[in-house]
């Protein structure tokens, strides 16, 4: 467990554990059952995403540092000097310091992520390469309304930084809500820096959330593991398995977790059934193509200025700008 540098303080904003308790209980009460995917990220789910982020069929993390490789130099132009750099779900923030590193003269960075563990981890590993950056991390669900810290320097413009196809995990109303509610903490001169995964084949997509060697798998069934310990549930880990399938209408990956057998299992003090063969969406992962994403994000508000691609098309990063604003 690593701990932060004593000059960095951290502001702990975590959900609650009867937030998470009202969420999960509120999830298996609807028709089809659902839990919130935010509970994925504890110390050891947060670890399994690490790993996911390195499997050989999990194109998209190679994709996006690939991109960031070739590209950062000139998405650092295009932020300009003195940015306030707020990043939404940071986890490890690998693809993070290539940005930085581009970025002149930036006042601070703000990370905001719903894992102490990974937080805490990332900003001690940023120090060490950026001494002289103030870093404000904050633990906290970056979907609630949040008043985040303020720099000591004050900034020529607010950056979000949004990588990772994390805005692909909401449905598409939940992310117009979440541009909207990046649009007013940017501010009439900020920007959003936003990584999406591309619409492609049902094949690639399909092995990239169901990788041979399990681990996806296991990252999904490990939120059931978590609700066993801080919510005194009895999930049965192996009457449960992992499912994702693509949704090529819908254009996004669909991430169940199926109950093996009729079962009932004890969760906060209630009994949930499952059937046999049942459903419960734990995650959706969408896919998006050039114009479908500029179509969303001037549903907020915002107009994609400028737009990165990998050198296979995988992935790509949109800067966004709100709408009747000079570049
Ligand atoms: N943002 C990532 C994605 O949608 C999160 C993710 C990767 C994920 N693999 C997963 C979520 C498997 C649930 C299950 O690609």
């Amino acid at each position: 467990m690593s701990t932060l540098p004593s000059e960095i303080f951290l502001h702990d904003l975590r959900p609650s554990a009867a937030d998470m308790r009202a969420a999960v209980l509120a999830g298996l009460t609807r028709r089809p059952k659902r839990l919130p995917s935010k509970y994925f990220y504890d110390t050891r789910g947060s670890q399994l995403f690490e790993q996911i982020c390195a499997l050989p069929e999990y194109y998209l993390t190679r994709a996006e540092l690939e991109l960031m490789r070739m590209h950062a130099a000139a998405i650092g132009t295009a932020l300009g000097e003195r940015a306030l750099v707020i990043e939404y779900g940071s986890g490890s923030a690998t693809k993070t310091r290539l940005l930085l590193e581009h970025l002149a003269d930036a006042v601070a960075y703000v990370p905001v992520e719903i894992s102490r563990s990974a937080l805490t981890a990332s900003v001690a590993r940023l120090r060490t390469t950026f001494p002289h950056l103030e870093m404000l991390p904050v633990c906290a669900d970056f979907t609630q309304p949040l008043t985040l810290p303020e720099p000591a320097r004050a900034p020529r413009r607010t950056v979000i930084y949004f990588p990772g196809s994390t805005l692909g995990n909401f449905d598409t109303e939940a992310a117009v809500q979440l541009l909207a509610q990046m649009r007013q903490t940017m501010g009439a001169h900020g920007a959003a820096l936003i990584g999406v995964d591309r619409v492609k084949s049902s094949e690639q997509i399909e092995a990239a959330y169901n990788d041979a060697a399990g681990v996806t798998a296991e990252f999904t069934l490990n939120l059931l593991q978590r609700i066993n310990r801080e919510l005194q549930a009895d999930f049965d880990l192996r009457a449960f398995r992992h499912r994702a399938r693509y949704h090529p209408q819908r254009e996004r990956i669909e991430t169940d977790i199926i109950s093996r057998t009729d079962q009932e299992v004890r969760v906060a003090g209630r009994h949930v059934h499952f059937a046999a063969g049942e459903a419960m969406r734990v995650e959706i992962s969408c896919k998006y193509s050039p114009e479908s994403f500029a179509r969303l994000a001037a549903r907020a508000g915002l107009r994609v200025t400028q737009a990165w691609s990998d050198s296979e098309a995988l992935f790509s990063v949109h800067c966004l700008r709100p709408v009747g604003r000079a570049t």
